[in-house]
């Protein structure tokens, strides 16, 4: 199969030195791609800004802003049976960009902000790939991951608890739950990235396995 994993965080530039970002680390991301390499696939990974060792075997298309990230994506999907948009893409960016690096006067500075485009939520309804979302809630997870399966019309939502210090952003371990469009869940308890990686590729794969024998019949 052909995987097509983003990673990592965004840069929304504010002026030549500065950006609006998060602190995703992309080892989440990283981690699913090398386990997807482990279990045969092909994989082309759209990475933002990260310090991770990039994967061997992978074809890397490195990022910086939501709208490079966006374009990537749109290119590779028309070439990939399983999309996994594992990115914290910044939901918002800087209306304009300044030219010259912003001076430091003594006075409040206001930045207006505009939504950047959503990624998932502008892939086409009719596809013949898998479309896996990532939900990174800090309250009500379950409820909020099951808003964003269907509002960004994925088929499957990775949720996990960014709020906590020992799993999620930047951590070397995380706990997941997995929501599927056509019903049901299933939990994935705290363990490295690397274990929780490898059981969601499997997951995926058979997902995307189950998906193709429904269409053939
Ligand atoms: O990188 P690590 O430090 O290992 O941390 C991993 C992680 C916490 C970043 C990862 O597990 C994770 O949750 N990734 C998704 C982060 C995110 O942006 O979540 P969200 O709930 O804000 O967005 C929901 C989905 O929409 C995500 O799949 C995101 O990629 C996508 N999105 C968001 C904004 C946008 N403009 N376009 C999008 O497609």
């Amino acid at each position: 199969m052909r995987f097509l994993i983003t990673a990592g965080p965004t840069r929304e530039p504010i002026d030549p030195v500065r950006y609006l970002s998060n602190r995703s680390s992309g080892k989440m991301g990283y981690a699913i791609a090398e386990a997807a390499i482990e279990a045969g696939n092909e994989v082309v990974l759209i990475s933002g800004p990260v310090d991770v060792d990039r994967p061997r075997a992978a074809a890397v298309i490195p990022v910086s802003t939501s709208d490079q990230m966006f374009d990537a994506v749109m290119q590779q999907t028309r070439n990939c049976d399983i999309l996994v948009m594992c990115a914290a893409v910044a939901d918002y960016k800087p209306v304009a960009v300044f030219t010259k690096k912003i001076k430091k006067r003594d006075a409040k500075l206001s930045l207006e902000l505009i939504p950047t485009r959503d990624i998932l939520a502008s892939l086409p309804k009719n596809r013949n790939y898998m479309v896996v979302g990532f939900a990174a809630e800090t309250e009500n997870v379950e409820a909020n991951a099951q808003k964003k399966l269907l509002k960004k019309n994925c088929d499957v939502v990775v949720a996990n608890d960014v709020s906590r210090p020992d799993s999620g952003m930047e951590s070397d371990e995380n706990e997941v739950e997995i929501f599927f469009r056509d019903a049901g869940n299933k939990k994935i308890s705290r363990a490295s990235k690397k274990i929780v990686a490898s059981e969601l590729v499997k997951i995926f794969e058979k997902y995307f396995e189950k998906r193709l024998t429904k269409k053939m019949q």
